[in-house]
């Protein structure tokens, strides 16, 4: 296949474009900086500056591939959600999408499928229904920037290019995600569930979030919302037993949400919430998880 990847120089989409290499295909990718990624180019990937909202000449690189994988925006826990950085979250998932969504529509030959990231923050904080891709949108600032995200990518539809919106969990590996930020307090003996520790944590392995990437370019089958997450959910609690078991660590310093309220802003209600999320519609059409438990998620991570 050939695929064009934006928003894929980050913590996810790097690891997307190493295992698209070794399954031998063909890469188109934008950055804003490509200078950054010299590296990465030979003759099975090219690079292409975008700005992440204007139409420029990589938009003739459309007509040329089979799909498009964009992960792009700003990264949701990298500063205080002021209202000047809430519109930077925003504008950076809107403006990528629409300037994708517009390219779709000029090109004459359309790819066959738009992969594009959203959230589990999409169904907000629910404290005991189980959630699969048909539960309602959640309120707070993370829902809203998820159904707009969503709707921006919808016109592709109507293109007839098979649209699917990843509604991604807590993503688990090294070197970036929320474990970046949870587990040096642990190493420091001074780890412990954020908040009351009973809310859900709805967490995929990075080898899962990428092999469901490529099952969803590779199957025709695979449409629409796919809430991204593994089978086992497990509360904050669980996952931080399991993950000071993992590292040696003990888990026994609650962080107390009223703490996290006044160190986070409005940030802390992503990490005091959360939902029993599950990937039904992945389980249905066969997907094979390889990590379904967090322990043996972490193990890998760590061990
Ligand atoms: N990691 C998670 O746990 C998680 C969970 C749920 C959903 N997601 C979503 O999945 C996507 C990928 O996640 P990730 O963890 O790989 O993110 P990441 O490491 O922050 O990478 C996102 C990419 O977006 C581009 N980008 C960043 N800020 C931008 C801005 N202001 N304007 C335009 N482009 C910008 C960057 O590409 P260039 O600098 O090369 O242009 C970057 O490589 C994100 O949209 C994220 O919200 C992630």
């Amino acid at each position: 296949m050939k695929l064009l990847l934006a928003g894929c120089t980050g913590f996810i989409g790097k690891e997307l474009i190493k295992e698209l290499k070794e399954k031998g295909h063909s890469i188109v990718l934008l950055a804003r900086d490509p200078e950054k990624y010299k590296d990465l180019e030979n003759e099975k990937l090219i690079l292409k500056q975008w700005d992440g909202k204007s139409l420029g000449d990589w938009v003739s690189e459309i007509e040329n591939v089979d799909g498009i994988v964009n992960l792009t925006g700003e990264p949701i826990a990298g500063k205080r959600w002021t209202n000047r950085q809430k519109k930077v979250l925003l504008s950076s998932r809107l403006d990528s999408t629409n300037a994708l969504i517009q390219a779709i529509n000029k090109a004459k030959k359309k790819p066959k499928v738009l992969i594009n990231a959203s959230a589990v923050g999409y169904y907000g904080n629910v404290e005991n229904d189980l959630v699969n891709e048909g539960y309602k949108k959640g309120s707070g600032f993370l829902a809203d920037i998820c159904e707009e995200w969503e709707n921006a990518a919808k016109p592709a539809q109507k293109e007839n290019v098979r649209v699917v919106f990843l509604r991604t969990g807590i993503v688990l590996e090294k070197g970036g995600g929320a474990l970046e930020k949870i587990t040096p307090p642990f190493m420091m003996f001074a780890g412990g569930p954020l908040g009351s520790g009973k809310q859900w944590f709805p967490w995929i392995h990075r080898d899962d979030v990428i092999g469901i990437i490529l099952y969803a370019l590779e199957n025709e089958s695979v449409s629409g919302i796919i809430n991204t997450v593994a089978p086992e959910c497990v509360t904050m609690k669980d996952f931080c037993n399991e993950l000071g078991k993992v590292i040696k660590r003990p888990s026994w310093a609650p962080v107390p949400g009223i703490a996290l309220k006044v160190l986070l802003g409005e940030m802390a209600d992503m990490l005091l919430g959360g939902q029993h999320a599950i990937p039904e519609k992945l389980t249905k059409s066969g997907y094979d998880f390889k990590y379904k438990k967090v322990g043996a998620a972490l193990k890998n991570i760590y061990e």
